[in-house]
């Protein structure tokens, strides 16, 4: 850690009062970190964040911007039928409706979302669509679709045989309860820092199974489920929604390492606030990436069994995140 990086980093936790012996608890893995200029670098969430990586890879080592990098490997995983939290195939609301939420954000600060967008399959690039064709950054709903039909999107049943079955099978006693740590079960999220240096993220869900119809999450919400600052870094967000946008979850990863931590610190620091903001998290899991501008990256979950997917040119594997909890 460089000596301005100290001086920040402790000028910015004593001025918040956040001390470690106040949180409810300390990573019990804290491994994950690299060396600083590792670019181009690309880091994801969950498994499914390799098959990603590895189109994003190929764009990055040609030379390619992140942005079309990480848009490209999120939208492998948006059109997997086999996925069961992420575009087509992705588990429908109560109603049986797969409503989808999106976001992208670049090195220039421009960002788009959509969120509650029903019949398009890749919603992250509407998403950036809306970044790029218009001067706002977040549609929903039926204006998000009929924005992405202009913009020459086709529709398409994202309701596959699977995932209607699963849906018909929890219909019979209709109980919601949100399962940690399934595979495969959350957002992906993806950050890239390519050759020149720049920054770029998105991430992408259908959202939580069988939610109520309209539930918007984190993904979609820049801020909370991804933010990118070209100057310091990115950071994005997978887990219940809720809880993210509670704490604004990838924004203060981001201030966090603007005052001098790493992303591995800012990254734990940001679910031990979580932890503190909510009563009961024992089965609440949420998880964060981070990802520096000098190509330093980090990652951390409230409990065991979130892990990275990372691509550097040197490695290309999987990354158990430090957890909070047992
Ligand atoms: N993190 C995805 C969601 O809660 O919708």
């Amino acid at each position: 850690m460089t000596k301005r990086r100290a001086f920040l980093k402790n000028t910015f936790l004593g001025g918040l009062g956040v001390v470690a012996a106040s949180c409810k608890g300390m990573a019990k893995n804290h491994s994950v970190s690299s060396n600083p200029g590792d670019k181009p670098i690309v880091i994801s969430t969950w498994n499914h964040g390799q098959v990603a990586n590895n189109k994003s890879w190929e764009i990055l080592r040609a030379g390619g911007s992140a942005l079309d990098a990480v848009e490209a490997g999120v939208r492998l995983v948006e059109s997997d039928p086999e996925g069961s939290s992420v575009g087509l195939g992705g588990l429908p609301d109560r109603d049986g409706n797969v409503t989808l939420d999106a976001c992208i954000m670049n090195h220039k600060n421009e960002c788009g979302g959509v969120a509650f967008l029903q019949n398009i399959e890749h919603p992250v690039s509407v998403a950036r669509k809306v970044m790029e064709e218009t001067p706002h950054v977040l549609l929903v709903g039926e204006g998000a679709r009929q924005f992405a039909i202009q913009q020459g999107f086709k529709e398409r049943s994202l309701l596959t045989k699977k995932s209607e079955q699963a849906w018909l099978a929890w219909k019979k006693e209709s109980r919601y309860e949100p399962i940690i740590n399934i595979e495969n079960h959350d957002t992906i999220g993806s950050i890239a820092l390519d050759k020149n240096g720049n920054l770029s993220g998105a991430c992408t869900t259908s959202g939580l199974a069988y939610k109520m119809h309209g539930r918007v999450g984190d993904s979609p919400l820049i801020g909370s489920g991804l933010f990118v600052d070209n100057e310091v870094g990115a950071a994005c967000a997978t887990g219940l929604g809720e809880a993210i946008i509670r704490v604004a979850g990838s924004a203060i990863i981001v201030e966090m390492m603007r005052h001098g931590m790493s992303p591995q610190e800012a990254c734990e620091e940001a679910c031990k606030r979580v932890i503190q903001k909510h009563e009961d998290v024992s089965n609440l899991q949420v998880a964060f990436i981070a990802l520096s501008k000098t190509g330093e990256y980090g990652t951390a979950s409230l409990h065991k069994g979130f892990n990275m997917a990372l691509r550097t040119d040197k490695l290309d594997t999987m990354q158990e995140a430090a957890f909070q909890l047992g």
